[in-house]
């Protein structure tokens, strides 16, 4: 099984991407966040990759695609959180043979509220949120906030969907692909729409 699955920033993309994995044995490949690996590494790219994170722009397309590339190679069954994000993504991945693109849509205010009081554990990488998605008390002191969880970047990052994304959404709408999800529901009801999509394949 081959799924992609689409939003806003803070739509909750990863959150639900980690219980589909979890459920249909499916490989967790998220983009930003290996991007975010790669951009810790002692390489030359390292920091470049770290400057179009921290503004909130895509990294160069050939980037992202070699990338991707190189995951589905090493996995059957995956499930791409924030792939494609542009037009020439989706061109340049034509041949991925991906089943069904999940795309959650909540509003912008929705996405501003969720990025803020976003926390992630740097030990085992669980993202939680400190009113909807309660971490446990006793590991609350080393969570930390994502660098590019601030007005400005989310701002652009925004601007990136609305003009990038968008377009993608509506390619793999007119080629029968795209499920829509109401993300404006709690966590759970989100995650029941999106396996009732995915168990209908
Ligand atoms: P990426 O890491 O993908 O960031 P993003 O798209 O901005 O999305 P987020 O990860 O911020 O949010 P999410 O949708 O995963 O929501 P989450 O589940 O955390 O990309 C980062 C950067 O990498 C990009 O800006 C770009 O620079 C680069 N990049 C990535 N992909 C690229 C590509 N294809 N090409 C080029 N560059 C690329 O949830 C958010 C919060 O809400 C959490 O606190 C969570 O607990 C909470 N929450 C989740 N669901 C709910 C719910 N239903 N109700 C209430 N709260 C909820
Ligand atoms: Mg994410």
């Amino acid at each position: 099984m081959k799924l992609v699955i689409l939003g806003p920033p803070g739509s909750g993309k990863g959150t639900v991407a980690s219980r589909l994995a979890k459920d249909f044995h499916l490989k967790h490949l998220s983009i930003g966040q290996l991007l975010r690996e790669e951009a810790c590494r002692k390489t030359k790219s390292a920091k470049e990759i770290s400057k179009f994170i921290n503004k909130g722009d895509l990294v160069p397309n050939q980037m992202s695609i070699d990338l991707v590339k190189k995951q589905v190679k090493k996995n059957k069954n995956y499930i791409l959180d924030g792939f494609p994000r542009a037009i020439g993504q989706a061109e340049g991945t034509k041949d991925l043979d991906i089943d069904l693109v999940i795309y959650l849509e909540v509003s912008e205010k929705d996405t501003l509220e969720r990025l803020g009081k976003r926390r992630t554990d740097p030990l085992t990488g669980k993202t939680y949120h400190l009113i909807f998605l309660p971490p446990p008390k006793n590991i609350i002191k080393r969570l930390i906030k994502r660098k590019d969880d601030t007005p400005k970047a989310i701002k652009e990052r925004l601007n990136v969907f609305n003009k990038e994304t968008k377009p993608v959404l509506k390619y793999f709408k007119i080629r029968g692909m795209l499920k829509k999800v109401n993300g404006a529901q709690t966590p759970d009801k989100v995650y029941a729409a999106v396996k009732k999509a995915v168990e209908e394949l």
